[in-house]
């Protein structure tokens, strides 16, 4: 039998019907409790409201549990790769081989970008934020794919399939433009029978007449990293993304605000603040005293960067398998990263600090992830852009989930208002 909660505001009773999810997670479907009892549920920065039903992540923070459709992270971490992941975050199983061949040709054959599109990459500053350029790239998609970006859901479910396609291609060909624009160099153009990692890497590294030599060892270390970043159910970025899709934008322009979203540096910029701290403590011979000290301040801005979680309270089981890749990919690549050992002595030194403990503050995923960027060879002010290829498959999936909802309804949460009470306008000649 389906269950109640009740609600007893003074002496008056409302029923409020129970959901359950499939992991068991429970929630109290408040929609009908502002036309029943003229509340709302009050949640500032939503920490405690289900916004969707969902099938494609399963989170517990509590335990350190992360599934993407039902697989282990674990498990996709050390058998799958990252477009095979993409294709299951995104259309819900394991990709038969033949699923697998068609989306990798499809990947690349829209992984090349319009002469046109390279103008308006030109025609900003090189100095220009990578996550502003690569946001203001992808918003400008619908103009170059009017037929897949017609703001109708039913027009652009039918070419889902190429739109998912172009975003995640393109958007990793305009991080490695965006990369080269910056550094002066002549861009580079994919190559059709490399795989997605290693097109990137040739991409961005590939000198005049010396093109990028693939070393299975880096491919290995970029597919995992990107895979990590999938999907996260519904985090700052991917919540942007459905809530922009809800309005029935296309999936070009909700793609464009979950970057925009990601850029701050309490989500997706917290690989390159973790690098930076890491690097002060190393040019300043700290041991980390200082960071420890000013992050139990309390002050948001001194926070121990990549260290907490909204959701995880037990660890982050990304920041896990990051950690180990860590030594692993260091060694393979033959790189001594004093950096390494400095985010270890921290993480040592927090986790026996009463204030991380007793807040169950734990290393996250952008902890470890910036020294494997940088053993890629990726510079600090990429890193974010990083993440944005690897969250790409996320947001479209929970885009597509949003589109497809035919019970869907535009987001549009309400608010305690506590601003001024009616007061009359006074004209500018009697202000004073
Ligand atoms: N350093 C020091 N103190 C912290 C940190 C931190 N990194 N994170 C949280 N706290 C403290 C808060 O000040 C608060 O203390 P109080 O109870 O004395 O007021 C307590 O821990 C709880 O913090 P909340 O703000 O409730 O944590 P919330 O869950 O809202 O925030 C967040 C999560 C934003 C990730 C936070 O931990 C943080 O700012 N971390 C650093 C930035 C970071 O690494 N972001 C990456 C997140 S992972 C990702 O986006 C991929």
């Amino acid at each position: 039998m389906a269950k109640t909660a009740v609600l007893k505001i003074d002496d008056k009773e409302y029923p409020l019907p129970v959901m359950e999810g499939t992991e068991g997670e429970k929630a109290i479907d408040t929609r009908q409790l502002r036309t029943a009892s003229g509340y709302i549920a009050y949640d500032q920065g939503y920490g405690n409201t289900g916004s969707c039903e969902s099938q494609i992540t399963y989170l517990d923070g509590d335990n350190g549990i992360l599934r993407h459709r039902g697989y282990p992270i674990e498990q996709l971490a050390n058998q799958s790769e990252f477009v095979e992941t993409a294709w299951l975050v995104i259309y819900g199983s394991l990709p038969t081989q033949k699923q697998r061949k068609d989306f990798g040709q499809l990947l690349r054959q829209n992984s090349a970008v319009e002469m046109q599109m390279q103008k308006i990459l030109e025609g900003f500053p090189t100095s220009a934020s990578p996550m502003a350029m690569l946001s203001a790239l992808v918003a400008a998609l619908p103009a170059y794919y009017p037929d897949l970006a017609t703001n109708n859901f039913e027009k652009d479910l039918k070419n889902f399939d190429l739109a998912a396609a172009i975003a995640i291609s393109k958007i990793r060909t305009f991080v490695a433009m965006i990369y080269r624009y910056q550094k002066g160099l002549p861009f580079v153009f994919p190559k059709q029978e490399l795989p997605f990692c290693d097109n990137f890497l040739h991409m961005m590294f590939s000198e005049p007449y010396k093109d990028y030599v693939p070393v299975p060892e880096v491919s290995r270390a970029l597919n995992l990293l990107l895979l990590l970043h999938a999907d996260h159910e519904q985090n700052c970025s991917t919540s942007t993304v459905r809530m922009v899709g809800s309005s029935q934008a296309n999936v070009f322009a909700s793609v464009s605000a979950g970057i925009s979203a990601l850029s701050g540096p309490l989500h997706g910029g917290a690989n390159m603040a973790v690098m930076q701290m890491l690097q002060s403590i190393h040019d300043e011979h700290d041991d980390g005293t200082r960071f420890i000290a000013a992050a139990k301040s309390g002050s948001k801005s001194n926070r121990l960067m990549g260290f907490g979680h909204a959701v995880y309270k037990n660890f982050d089981p990304r920041a896990k398998i990051i950690g180990e890749a860590c030594d692993v990919v260091l060694k393979r690549l033959g790189i001594d990263d004093p950096l390494l050992a400095i985010a270890k002595n921290l993480e040592q030194a927090a986790l026996k600090d009463d204030y991380f403990v007793s807040r169950k503050l734990y290393p996250n995923v952008d902890f470890y992830s910036g020294i494997i960027m940088r053993a890629l060879g990726i510079p600090m002010n990429m890193f974010t852009t990083m993440f944005a290829i690897g969250r790409t498959p996320g947001w479209i999936a929970n885009w597509r989930e949003v589109a497809a909802n035919p019970k869907g309804r535009i987001y549009r949460p309400r608010q305690i208002y506590v601003g001024p009470t009616k007061r009359d306008y006074v004209p500018i000649s009697q202000r004073g």
